[in-house]
């Protein structure tokens, strides 16, 4: 595992020196003095960018590792009752990251531990790596693990062949044939929706929901959950082929609500902005018509929601928290270097909704927004240790 997280490491940097390469070829025409500068400030801007990637791939790490138990289970069971030549896999929601290779390792490693014990003979796996088009799924397909599994001696026990395919598209519309994928993973991406849900006026300079908002806006973000997750689930149940099995693991909230609740980090996030607003430096109205497409539900309402669509029945049902600071693994319930740690969930905030903020508020902003982002969270720490929580399903067609 530590070579993998050698080898890991290496392809990020890899990555960003690639881009780094690619913005200074691209600009011929520029003259050198310029150049140098762009160069300069383009590989500060990648050094920042492997930070913030480090920190929120430790903590989606955390998530792969405590879903270990359930991936173990759900193959165990996929590959007892499935007797399919080829096993196809999706992630959906990949990413671009290394967590995408993180996750293919986890489940190869998984199936191949399986055939290993029973000494059948094992399938061959087609892997698709689903994203939004706008995914740079070029980086992905350029790294050595798949180039090295391309070409490693795919007969030799313990290397399964492995075929990845890159899928572009929306996991609100149809991705696949039907009955035609053996196991669904998707980790951290649904709490996405399809589009921000109209009819959030009451949140007036608020980009999310909080404590105090009204229960129509409540209500609003809720509904807009229910449809895309339900409809997620009909579309995933003709595509899921019978016995075959799906494992979601997205952020969720607690009743009753704790400092650690995500609605408090974007209010945090809310509370910078509006500062900003109050200076002069972003117009109100650019940030009253800003309202965030994500909502993270109860564990209720995540079961309302599968019952009601009725295709899918739950197996397992686990539940974990995360601390906010992808770096702090201890367990006390105190925040050891505040300034440090909000910082890092700044950082982390930042590489997830970075792009929204620039089209909306222009780039000139978001270091400073940031910055900001980070006191706020500091701040909030001195309540105490704040966690959100992580819900891992284990879902099956109804028989
Ligand atoms: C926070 S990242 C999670 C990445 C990775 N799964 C992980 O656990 O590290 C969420 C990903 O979901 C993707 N996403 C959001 N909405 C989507 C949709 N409707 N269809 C497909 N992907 C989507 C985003 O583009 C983003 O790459």
């Amino acid at each position: 595992m530590d070579n993998l997280m050698e080898w890991l490491n290496r392809l990020l940097e890899e990555m960003l020196e690639d881009l780094h390469f690619c913005f200074v070829t691209s600009q011929p025409s520029q003259g050198r003095a310029t150049q140098n500068t762009r160069c300069m400030k383009n590989k500060a801007r990648n050094q920042m960018l492997t930070g913030w990637n480090n920190l929120c791939r430790r903590g989606k790490e955390h998530a792969i590792i405590r879903t270990r138990p359930i991936l173990e289970e759900a193959i165990g069971e996929l590959c007892n009752t499935i007797s399919a030549e080829t096993l196809v896999i999706a992630d959906l929601g990949c990413a671009s990251g290394p967590n995408a290779f993180r996750v293919i390792s986890e489940i190869i490693a998984s199936v191949e531990g399986h055939y290993i014990r029973s000494g059948l003979c094992p399938p061959e796996i087609q892997y698709f790596l689903n994203d939004l088009p706008g995914n740079d799924f070029n980086s992905l397909f350029r790294s050595p693990y798949l180039y090295e599994r391309r070409t490693s001696d795919q007969e030799v026990v313990g290397c399964l062949p492995l075929y990845v395919v890159g899928l572009p598209g929306s996991f609100y519309g149809r991705l696949f044939p039907l009955k035609s994928v053996h196991l669904f993973y998707s980790s951290y991406s649904l709490h996405w929706l399809s589009q921000v849900p109209r009819g959030l006026e009451d949140l007036e300079s608020n980009i999310y929901i909080t404590e105090e908002s009204s229960p129509n806006s409540w209500k609003v973000y809720l509904e807009q959950y229910e449809r895309d997750f339900s409809r997620f689930l009909k579309l995933r149940s003709k595509e899921l082929f019978f016995g075959g099995r799906m494992i979601l693991t997205s952020l969720g909230r607690g009743n009753p609500p704790t400092c650690g609740e995500n609605t408090h980090l974007w209010r945090l996030l809310s509370d910078a902005l509006r500062d900003m607003a109050f200076e002069g430096i972003i117009q109100w109205d650019k940030l009253k018509a800003f309202k965030l497409p994500i909502y993270f539900p109860l564990m209720e309402e995540v079961k309302a929601v599968v019952e009601k669509e009725g295709s899918l029945s739950i197996e397992k049902v686990h539940t974990f928290e995360s601390n906010w600071d992808p770096l702090d693994e201890s367990n006390e319930d105190f925040v050891l270097d505040e300034v440090s740690s909000g910082q890092h969930v700044a950082s982390c905030i930042r590489a997830v909704v970075e792009p929204l903020l620039s089209n909306q508020f222009g780039d000139g902003i978001i270091d400073d927004l940031f910055s900001r982002l980070a006191k706020n969270v500091a701040k909030h720490m001195l309540k105490g240790k704040p966690k959100y929580l992580v819900f891992v399903l284990l879902l099956k067609l109804k028989g």
